[in-house]
């Protein structure tokens, strides 16, 4: 009787020992993870803000106003008079000027230049916000073990995509009158890659370690397996989004559920190799665009109702907002086809596809690290 009081005593002083000494560790180890998520957030929210400008710098024409690429003398605009006449010369040399822009004049030149300025700007004020944040998270040792490399890869991506950006506006300077497709699409996805890392990094990070270990074990795998495809194909259908943009592609064939009166226009196959038509081809680059979108719905509509099975009510929810912004930018789309495209139309289609992938991330980490159901009371 008085040994097992005195074992009691014992193990209550051990627990109290440990509870002062690992406490205010436990606790910094929270903090320093709900600080990273917070920056991570934030780095989406510029990301986002970054693909609008972006967005609105090609559908403004602006993309090729700058032509040249000084990561640091390039951050600031022309002052003067003679500056701005400087720049403007550069301008007028290149083929979208001589071949379309020929009459344009300095003060519509300014507009063009401080859309792309104001994206380039962005740019680096985004790699700065890594950069700096990263430097000093890892200095501190504030970074949970394992996720130095988790960390690392959008910021190294922030950088490759500066350089994407300049190898895409350099298509434009010699002989196009416009950036290069694939360029474009290539420079778009990696822009959708870098949001996703952060928003799932952001994600998991704003759970202390020891909830998201114990989220972990009740994973629905097949869930989390459903919308990784999904995930993929709502990719695939960005990359061919940025395919019709970049072939103005939205601009013809402005008839739904038809194509100027065909299933498939005739001209769709002109090219040769036949592979060619499938991403160069505006007819079926627009086509190809329909066909994913109408896969990808069927897919999330079967997602939907997969996910009743799942049991799990905040899955449940989230899978709702998916299919809810997928019927919308499926509808939005229509419209954009049937509008010819227009600046509006276009950058809120492009805002759809950033909503969706949040949600199919959002909805991704449910299923992998499922939130603790409240027991119904009966
Ligand atoms: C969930 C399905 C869809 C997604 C995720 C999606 C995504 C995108 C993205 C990311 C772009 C590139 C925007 C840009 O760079 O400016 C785009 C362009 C476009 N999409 Fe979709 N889209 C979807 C469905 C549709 C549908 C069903 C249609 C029409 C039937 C459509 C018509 C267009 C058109 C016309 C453009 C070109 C806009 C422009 O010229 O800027 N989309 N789409």
């Amino acid at each position: 009787m008085t040994g097992k009081k005195q074992r009691a005593i014992f193990e209550d002083a051990t627990a109290q020992a440990q509870e002062t000494v690992a406490a205010p560790a436990v606790r910094d180890a929270h903090r320093d993870r709900e600080s990273i998520a917070m920056w991570q957030f934030a780095i989406a929210a510029l990301v986002v803000l970054m693909i609008v400008v972006g967005g609105l710098t090609r559908l403004t024409d602006s993309g090729l106003s700058i032509t040249e690429w000084n990561l640091v003398t390039g951050v600031l605009p022309p002052f003067s008079t003679d500056g701005w006449t400087a720049e403007f010369a550069k301008y007028q040399k290149i083929p979208e000027f001589t071949e379309m822009n020929y009459d344009m004049s300095l003060s519509e030149f300014k507009t063009i230049y401080w859309w792309e300025w104001g994206h380039r700007f962005l740019g680096r004020i985004i790699g700065l916000a890594y950069l700096i944040p990263f430097a000093i998270f890892a200095f501190r040792k504030q970074i949970p073990v394992g996720w130095m490399g988790r960390l690392f890869i959008p910021g190294l991506l922030i950088l490759v995509q500066g350089v994407i950006g300049w190898w895409m506006v350099s298509s434009g300077l010699t002989e196009r009158v416009d950036v290069a497709p694939y360029r474009l699409a290539v420079h778009l996805g990696v822009a959708f890659v870098i949001l996703s890392l952060v928003i799932w990094n952001g994600l998991r990070l704003s759970r202390p370690a020891t909830a998201s270990l114990a989220a972990r074990r009740e994973r629905m795998p097949a869930m989390v397996s459903a919308i990784s495809v999904i995930g993929g194909l709502t990719f695939v259908q960005i990359l061919s989004g940025a395919l019709v943009a970049g072939h103005d592609a939205g601009r013809g064939y402005t008839d739904w559920p038809l194509m100027n009166g065909a299933i498939i226009p005739p001209e769709a196959t002109e090219m040769s190799p036949l592979w060619r038509n499938i991403f160069e081809n505006p007819a079926l680059v627009q086509f190809d665009h329909r066909i994913i979108g109408y896969v990808l719905f069927a897919a999330i509509i079967w997602l939907w109702f997969r996910s009743r099975r799942a049991g799990h009510d905040r899955l449940k929810n989230w899978t709702t907002w998916v299919l809810v912004a997928a019927t919308g930018q499926m509808l939005w789309g229509i419209l954009t086809v049937l509008n010819g495209a227009p600046l509006t139309y276009a950058i809120i289609h492009q805002l759809g596809a950033v909503v969706l992938t949040f949600l199919l991330v959002r909805a991704r980490y449910e299923a992998a690290y499922p939130t603790m159901q409240k027991i119904a009371r009966t």
